[in-house]
């Protein structure tokens, strides 16, 4: 094993999935959290996660038994001095995290491993906060993680390229399917996932369709196992608008959506009827305006080496279950269909067409 154990800092959503799947693939992890109860709800996550896969008999009792047995919890930081690789999963704020950071800094040598499970904020500003920001990196898994197998490794500005690939080696020893990103707002998979969703919410805005009608031409147009509006209602339409508003660097094609922008913060669903026929006579624009809020990004994305064709798409099919995967996609459309669906964002935002529009064809080569 690349690690021998692992501290996880925060026991929510992510820290107890990433403990729970570490745990079963042989980790000894010991959980942080800043209450006892938060970290007894993230164990008994585990626990719950475990006996459903004994029961389903993916695991046996010993599997179980022995999982269980390699996590332990604790309320204090020096609780993990003797980890080799600490993974952050705590609030999405800037300041938190530094301030956590700058704790740890003090309980572990600064030849331990810290990674930062940040979805928003960038790498190499969190790296800054410790000693030696050169074992500093980011490991993005993706929710659920206890099975999502999909991590982006992420490399900051001054990640020491060795423990990069040990922690490349650590994800696929711990059955996951890494994906190699440079530090780049939304990285390689939310960079066009989230504009994607977020332009369903300017289709539904400008009246071309109905929720329902645009999660079916979605399915049948990228091949999605569900629309973009009954994924937006699983993940929270707020968090998509907080996402979206991370890619705002990106440009004026990051802008978000009308509604979203409008709701903001609050909790609410989006409205999906039982008929999905809609407008009709509008499929053909609203599967252009999917696929191209899906490949602008995406081109840009190789353009930019944020991370390579093949890790896209694996990261598409795994992480989003996109049945069609845009690389793939592009590639089987051709360059001229490519370049006039892409058009739809560069000439209304007023942006470069991406020069990886030239390899469409073979951008998996
Ligand atoms: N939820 C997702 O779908 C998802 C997906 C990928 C990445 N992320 C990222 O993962 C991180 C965690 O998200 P989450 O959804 O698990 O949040 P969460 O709110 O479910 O859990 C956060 C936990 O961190 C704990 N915490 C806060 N400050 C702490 C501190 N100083 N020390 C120790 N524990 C502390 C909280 O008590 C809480 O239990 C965020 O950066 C988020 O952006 C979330």
């Amino acid at each position: 094993m690349t690690f021998k154990q692992v501290g996880i800092i925060g026991a929510g959503t992510m820290g107890s999935g990433i403990a729970t799947s570490l745990a079963q693939q042989g980790v000894e992890v010991v959980i942080m959290d800043t209450t006892a109860e938060a970290v007894e709800r993230g164990l008994a996550a585990a626990t719950k996660f475990y006996n459903r896969a004994a029961e389903k008999g993916k695991m046996s009792e010993a599997d179980v038994d022995a999982a269980s047995a390699r996590l332990t919890g604790a309320t204090d930081l020096a609780a993990l001095a003797d980890c080799d690789l600490i993974i952050e999963a705590i609030f999405e704020e800037f300041s938190v995290k530094a301030d956590l950071f700058k704790r740890l800094n003090d309980v572990v040598g600064d030849n331990v491993v810290l990674a930062t499970n940040t979805s928003a904020l960038r790498v190499s500003d969190l790296a800054e906060t410790v000693d030696n920001p050169s074992r500093f990196l980011g490991l993005h898994y993706f929710n659920p993680a206890a099975i999502n197998p999909i991590v982006e490794v992420v490399r900051g500005e001054k990640t020491d390229p060795a423990i990069f690939d040990r922690c490349m080696d650590f994800c696929r020893n711990t059955a996951k399917k890494p994906i190699a990103c440079k530090d780049s707002f939304g990285f390689a998979i939310n960079r066009f996932f989230v504009p994607y969703g977020n332009e369903a919410v300017r289709l539904l805005d400008e009246g071309l369709g109905t929720a329902a009608q645009i999660d079916r031409v979605a399915q049948d147009c990228l091949g999605v196992a569900a629309g973009p509006f009954v994924v937006m209602n699983l993940v929270k339409p707020k968090i998509m608008f907080h996402a979206q508003r991370n890619l705002g660097p990106h440009g004026a094609f990051y802008s978000i959506a009308k509604t979203l922008a409008e709701r903001g913060d609050s909790d609410y669903a989006f409205e999906i009827e039982e008929d999905a026929t809609g407008k009709p006579e509008n499929d053909e624009v609203i599967a252009d305006r999917l696929r191209a809020a899906t490949f602008f990004p995406v081109l840009q994305e190789v353009d930019e080496d944020v991370a390579t064709a093949a890790d896209i798409d694996m990261g598409a099919g795994l992480a989003l279950r996109f049945g069609k995967a845009p690389c793939e996609l592009m590639d089987s459309l051709g360059k001229d269909e490519v370049r006039r669906i892409v058009s739809l964002v560069t000439d209304n935002y007023d942006h470069q067409m991406p020069v990886s529009v030239e390899k469409v064809g073979s951008l998996r080569a």
